[in-house]
């Protein structure tokens, strides 16, 4: 329940929200749970988390969302005008996180496709070797672009920069088939110049919460310094965690019902004139729309209660980023979209009669 009636589809937000069981540990929390420090040693979610992934408790990191998990990288590795290589089409938290820090960008392409977004390997290796970058960011799946580096890509990458901080965003893990595959503590072990992280904000619904965490390799000790915390982490967000840890099956169904609804967007959509949906592998995906699409529903969803987001970034002009929502959400925006991109023409001619090819 949110303090106004509005349906939040703006943020990347899970609209399902968390498993039962996280409800459940707050209202069955304790007084000393708020009013004492954690005595646990590593933390108790920082236990869980190297059980579930096989991965030595030295290597965990915990932040406050990985928001905070990323601006700490980035002051501690790409500061001071270090070069920072990063997606020109990519989220421009990252590029504010540059200026804030002073590193250098270098900014690598993320190509358009028919329907998708791609990272041409072709073009950002040469770039690299090029520019030879302090730290390069890995953001898969991309936001707002939705494409992700396939496991092989990383690997090719991977093997070309033993020398560079290589960050890989997993924000959105849990949403893709390679997700399942891949083994992050090989991959650490094989390239100890590595740091992924992750969240709990997005597959685990508790962005609220502000819970994030990483994985560092061996060459990472400074950062982990940084990170520990000496009187503890937050205990009520990593009680919540944990049961989120245990409700797999709940997580499951959840990401299946968007993966669903992300496909029945991109179809609708497709069929509007005009109006040109990108596939993504994450919880969001990007619309490009005419000028006066865009306009018209800036004007016009928010009087129906429905936030998406109008991308004002130039590198995506006319675009709009559109979070997955519940089944019944997804079907109250998609019928907004649709009903506003068939307003009849206006008197003074400059209505949008013709925009809109009905299925
Ligand atoms: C690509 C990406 N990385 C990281 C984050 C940070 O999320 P959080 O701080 O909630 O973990 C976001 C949030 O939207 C994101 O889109």
């Amino acid at each position: 329940m949110t303090d106004d009636n509005m349906i939040n589809l703006d943020m990347n937000e899970n609209q399902y929200g968390p498993a039962s069981s996280c409800l459940e540990v707050l209202k069955h929390a304790t007084m000393d749970m708020m009013y004492l420090y954690s005595r646990q040693k590593p933390s108790s979610i920082i236990r869980m988390l190297s059980q579930k992934y096989d991965m030595p408790e030295q290597n965990i990191l915990l932040g406050n969302g990985s928001e905070d998990l990323l601006k700490l990288i980035f002051q501690v590795f790409a500061s001071h005008g270090k070069k920072m290589m990063l997606p020109y089409e990519g989220w421009s938290f990252f590029k504010d996180l540059c200026k804030e820090v002073d590193a250098k960008m270098i900014e690598y392409p993320v190509d358009e496709l028919s329907d998708r977004w791609h990272y041409d390997m072709n073009k950002i290796l040469p770039l690299y070797k090029k520019e030879k970058p302090h730290v390069f960011m890995a953001c898969c799946p991309n936001n707002p672009t939705g494409n992700s580096f396939s496991p092989d890509e990383v690997e090719t990458f991977l093997k070309e920069s033993p020398e560079t901080i290589v960050i890989w965003d997993q924000a959105y893990y849990g949403f893709t088939e390679y997700d399942l595959k891949e083994d992050v503590r090989r991959i650490l072990e094989k390239y100890p110049n590595v740091i992924v992280t992750r969240t709990f904000s997005k597959y685990y619904a508790l962005a609220g919460v502000r819970i994030g965490f990483g994985f560092a390799g061996e060459k990472f000790g400074v950062l982990k310094k940084y990170n520990d915390r000496y009187l503890g982490f937050n205990r009520l967000a990593e009680e919540v965690a944990k049961a989120a840890l245990s409700a797999e099956d709940y997580y499951k169904t959840i990401s299946a019902k968007q993966m669903r609804d992300r496909d029945m967007y991109f179809e609708e959509l497709s069929r509007i004139k005009g109006v040109k949906p990108f596939r993504s592998e994450a919880t969001y995906f990007i619309v490009r729309l005419k000028p006066e699409q865009w306009s018209l529903l800036k004007d016009e969803l928010p009087k129906r209660n429905i936030r998406i987001k109008f991308i004002k970034d130039i590198e995506f002009p006319f675009f709009v980023r559109i979070s997955l929502g519940r089944e019944e959400q997804n079907k109250l925006c998609l019928d907004a979209i649709k009903d506003v991109l068939r307003i009849p023409p206006a008197s003074d001619g400059k209505g949008l009669a013709g925009f809109h090819e009905r299925p």
